[in-house]
């Protein structure tokens, strides 16, 4: 193996990140980027020299080595709208080697040519739909990875494929100096994932060398339930270490969710107050204002739980309850992550409810109801809504409840983590019994509004003790340079130069799945009667409010701007 997975330095990467991306907004060195890249006498040059010098200054210092990336679904969804869009962010900042080469897979029977052209088209359209002026495409990123883009029409599941896989491979190796370093990006349905990687084991394409790492990313969904994940690793590890392979989660390429481990351990204010003496409640919610759009046919058996709660919604649970590991080493993260997970308290149906969207009104468009969406059986018993109530047994947790919401066709789209802290022991204040004070809330705001506030009381100005509730609210775009980011760049970036800390382990996915496992065997025996039994554009079912009131609680209001939040006046 040659040398190049480094110890991971996740935070002190994300603080050299912050502090470049500060550089980066000085109206100096965006000038001086600018002028770097030759023509800075349009506007529009100038802006896409700009946004290439951010992304650039995002990632650290290290080109990874030669590499071949071979996607599997080229001419599929993921790769048009996430996969080929993070590349051209990639090239833009510079961050992928001389040596880069990618060959796209699929059955379609088409040209390279056509290939990359379609893939023009459809970037085009995603820099314009980044703001027009500002997000002109930059040809010559573009071009550069053109150039090195080569499609091989395939059956994923014939052995024949792989035959003429290994010979373009060595060509490229030829090409890169004898060294062979692939990346295999899985961006295909979730049943092929196993028969791929045993056909890339059969051919001897998985086997490693010094000057050959191969590294394996597979998407989402990772199983179905906690049986088939298990499988799943059983089945791919007997072909790969590992070491080798990537799981991708892609909430974990979102900045806003790395930088939980950076507040958390990386301030000294927080983490002594981050247990169950001073935190009364967490609420998580993951609330889209999309329906379920063309993927009916998907969804029908996937349901809200499946797509969202052992994946997305865990990996922001665990990264604001697990215990601070010992090092910011891939394994180390992981297993810390791994252990809050497996210490989730089984979900019983009585604290767990779900929903079916009927037809309303979401962002001031009319909707129909989620049983009149394609490919959706009429009587369709598929939850699109699911609130939780859990319990971790470990000291930091044990009776602390953690509220987790996340539905589609909400009335906003936020994601976000709420910390609610206890009340004061006792109200200081005549005329003021101590549950009038307002709690303390720090709201971490993954997404669409990103940054974080803390909500406390204060005195409103006058002659009496009057008290109030205020906030202080930092707001990334205050502070950074937007970064052109899909998501996916850190994460194909960590892959190539063999950083794990953001992908999922084998023991990692199956906590999740076992933790829901029980819930989704109590559902699967007992089908809804009350669906739809909540408006598009509302904020979920009653029953969602009753499982909080039931404990004397409420949930948050689900808004997509938090600034400037209710006031108790
Ligand atoms: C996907 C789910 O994994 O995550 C989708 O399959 C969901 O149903 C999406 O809409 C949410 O991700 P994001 O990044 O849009 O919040």
């Amino acid at each position: 193996m040659d040398a190049d997975p480094q110890p991971n330095a996740l935070v002190g990467k994300m603080i050299r990140r912050a502090d470049k991306d500060r550089e980066a907004s000085a109206p100096s060195s965006l000038l001086k980027s600018a002028a770097s890249h030759g023509d800075a006498s349009t506007p529009a040059a100038t802006i896409a020299a700009e946004a290439a010098a951010t992304i650039a200054k995002s990632f650290p210092g290290r080109r990874p080595a030669p590499t071949t990336m071979v996607v599997f679904g080229a001419a599929g969804d993921l790769t048009k709208r996430l996969v080929a869009p993070a590349l051209y962010n990639l090239v833009r900042g510079g961050k992928l080697p001389e040596g880069f080469a990618l060959i796209g897979i699929d059955r379609n029977d088409e040209t390279t040519e056509a290939w990359c052209g379609n893939l023009t088209n459809m970037i085009q359209a995603f820099a314009r739909a980044g703001g027009g002026e500002r997000q002109a495409l930059d040809e010559k990123a573009w071009s550069w990875l053109i150039d090195r883009m080569h499609y091989m029409p395939g059956d994923f599941t014939q052995a024949e494929t792989y035959g003429r896989l290994e010979k373009l491979l060595s060509e490229q190796s030829g090409r890169q100096g004898g060294t062979a370093h692939v990346l295999f990006y899985l961006a295909v349905a979730d049943r092929f994932f196993g028969p791929v990687i045993e056909q890339l084991g059969r051919a001897g394409l998985t086997r490693q060398s010094d000057k050959a790492w191969r590294r394996v990313i597979v998407e989402k969904p990772f199983g179905h339930d906690f049986a088939s994940a298990e499988a799943l690793n059983t089945q791919i590890l007997k072909v790969l270490s590992e070491d080798q392979i990537y799981r991708i989660d892609h909430f974990l390429g979102k900045e806003t969710v790395q930088n939980i481990l950076v507040l958390r351990f990386a301030n000294g204010i927080f983490e002594p107050l981050w247990n169950r003496d001073h935190i009364d409640h967490v609420q998580i919610t993951a609330a889209e204002t999309v329906g379920v759009e063309a993927r009916g046919r998907f969804y029908e058996k996937t349901g809200a739980l499946r797509d969202m709660v052992p994946n997305h919604l865990f990996q922001l649970l665990a990264m604001i309850a697990m215990e601070p590991p010992i090092s910011f080493d891939a394994d180390a993260v992981r297993g810390k992550k791994t252990e809050l997970l497996q210490a989730i308290h089984p979900i019983s149906p009585e604290n767990a409810v779900r929903g079916q969207y009927g037809a309303g009104v979401v962002l001031g468009k009319n909707v129909r109801d989620y049983r009149h969406e394609a490919d959706v059986a009429p009587n369709s018993g598929t939850e699109t809504y699911v609130a939780l109530k859990l319990g971790i047994d470990n000291w930091r947790w044990a009776g602390v409840p953690f509220y987790l919401r996340t539905g589609k066709y909400l009335s906003a789209r936020t994601t976000e983590i709420a910390v609610q802290f206890r009340q004061a022991p006792y109200a200081l204040f005549r005329d003021t019994p101590v549950e009038r004070l307002p709690p303390n809330i720090l709201m971490l705001r993954i997404q669409p509004d990103e940054g974080l506030s803390l909500s406390f009381s204060a005195k409103r100005p006058g002659a009496d003790i009057e008290i109030d509730g205020v906030e202080m609210n930092f707001a990334y775009r205050d502070y950074f340079a937007p970064l052109a980011s899909v998501g996916y760049e850190t994460l194909i970036y960590d892959c190539l130069i063999g950083d794990a800390t953001l992908f999922q382990r084998a023991d990692t996915v199956e906590a999740g799945w076992r933790a829901v496992q029980g819930l989704i065997d109590a559902w699967a025996g007992a089908s809804a009667e009350d669906f739809p039994n909540y408006a598009a554009g509302s904020a979920g079912p009653a029953a969602a409010d009753r499982l909080l009131a039931r404990d004397g609680r409420t949930w948050l209001p689900i808004r997509a701007d938090h600034r400037h939040a209710e006031r108790s006046a």
